[in-house]
């Protein structure tokens, strides 16, 4: 077979492996077999030599085309191969637009949070609105301004964190109460939600809780108004066929005092087992502030007067929500609190 001959086949043979060639890897592979520094077509330009002189420039002429034929046929079918992986890849990797998206996970208040701003809402539309104070509070706000001196067998209802001697955990909203007549002119008509600390926990019982405090101040404010003012709340809390009561009791920073009830949430005043069947729940406290409280906030008494009202709302969550342990509300468990999204 002459040189030129084998030449040709070789060529042949190049350009079916290129096509033959199924991955870019497989056509590089070809193209080292054939092209490469040791391939085959290299072997055939050793053999030049046994050529006559003349008849060498033809052969290297023909050598030249056929690399160049060779080459061209290699990148085409390596572009050919480019596009087939690239095709593949899309088909493989198409987005499919039906698919539901990542979900994403919204928040919500807290339905102490949401308890709170209901209560400051419907008190907003009689014109009270909101002032805070301290969580840390000296022994003089929280007990001794609202007339609970230190031998105060009161002092022993509310189990007190002590920071020291004359610093605690406020037990209770109250001492907002002072802080608001020191720093502000009557008349004053103002709520004051907030956390309070008692040492205390168990199914109804939380070391730390919610109240919120109000106070109405003026020259002339009375029992009658105090009472419309809970009952006006109550009913746009609950719904207005709720009613109210009103049992005396006693608070050191009110006088006189009383507890107001609401008519059971639950079964409407039936009588059911979240009011051991007597129709009413408890709410809260209130009665007039007490003239040594005015005196101790700056206050002269005979110009001065008005009531406060405080409750938990914790307590509120419970009756509304018929959640049957307190300690539900601190757990942070997102299933139970979810339940609370608006
Ligand atoms: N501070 C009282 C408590 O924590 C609640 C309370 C009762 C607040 C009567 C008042 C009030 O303002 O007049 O139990």
């Amino acid at each position: 077979m002459t040189l030129e001959q084998k030449l040709k086949d070789l060529e042949q043979e190049a350009l079916s492996a290129f096509k033959a060639a199924g991955s870019l890897q497989a056509l590089y592979e070809t193209k080292v077999k054939y092209l490469g520094k040791q391939g085959a077509f290299t072997g055939l330009m050793k053999e030049m030599g046994a050529l006559k002189a003349e008849e060498r420039p033809v052969f290297g002429k023909l050598v030249n085309l056929t690399k160049q034929t060779l080459e061209q046929a290699y990148d085409g079918a390596e572009q050919a191969l480019r596009a087939k992986e690239l095709e593949a890849k899309i088909q493989n990797e198409s987005v499919d637009l039906s698919l539901p998206g990542p979900k994403r996970v919204v928040g919500t208040a807290h339905p102490i949070a949401m308890i709170g701003d209901e209560v400051v809402s419907i008190l907003s539309h009689i014109g009270f609105s909101v002032r805070t104070g301290p969580q840390i509070e000296s022994d003089w706000y929280n007990f001794e301004a609202l007339n609970i001196p230190p031998d105060h067998p009161s002092r022993d209802m509310q189990d007190t964190f002590y920071i020291d001697e004359k610093t605690v955990l406020r037990t209770h909203t109250s001492p907002v109460q002072i802080r608001v007549m020191e720093n502000e002119k009557p008349p004053i008509r103002v709520l004051a939600p907030g956390s309070v600390f008692r040492c205390d926990s168990d199914i109804s019982h939380s070391p730390n809780f919610h109240q919120i405090e109000g106070l109405w101040i003026d020259r002339k404010v009375s029992l009658a108004d105090l009472r419309g003012t809970i009952a006006y709340f109550i009913r746009e809390m609950f719904g207005q066929d709720m009613k109210v009561r009103f049992r005396p009791s006693f608070f050191p920073f009110t006088e006189p005092s009383a507890e107001f009830d609401g008519s059971c949430m639950i079964c409407r005043g039936k009588g059911c087992r979240m009011c051991k069947q007597s129709g009413w729940v408890e709410l809260g406290g209130c009665g007039l502030v007490h003239p040594r409280v005015l005196k101790s906030a700056g206050l002269d008494p005979k110009e001065w007067q008005g009531f406060a009202f405080g409750f938990g709302l914790e307590r509120m969550a419970i009756l509304k929500y018929g959640v049957g342990d307190i300690r539900q509300f601190f757990d942070n468990n997102v299933h139970f609190l979810r339940q609370f999204a608006r």
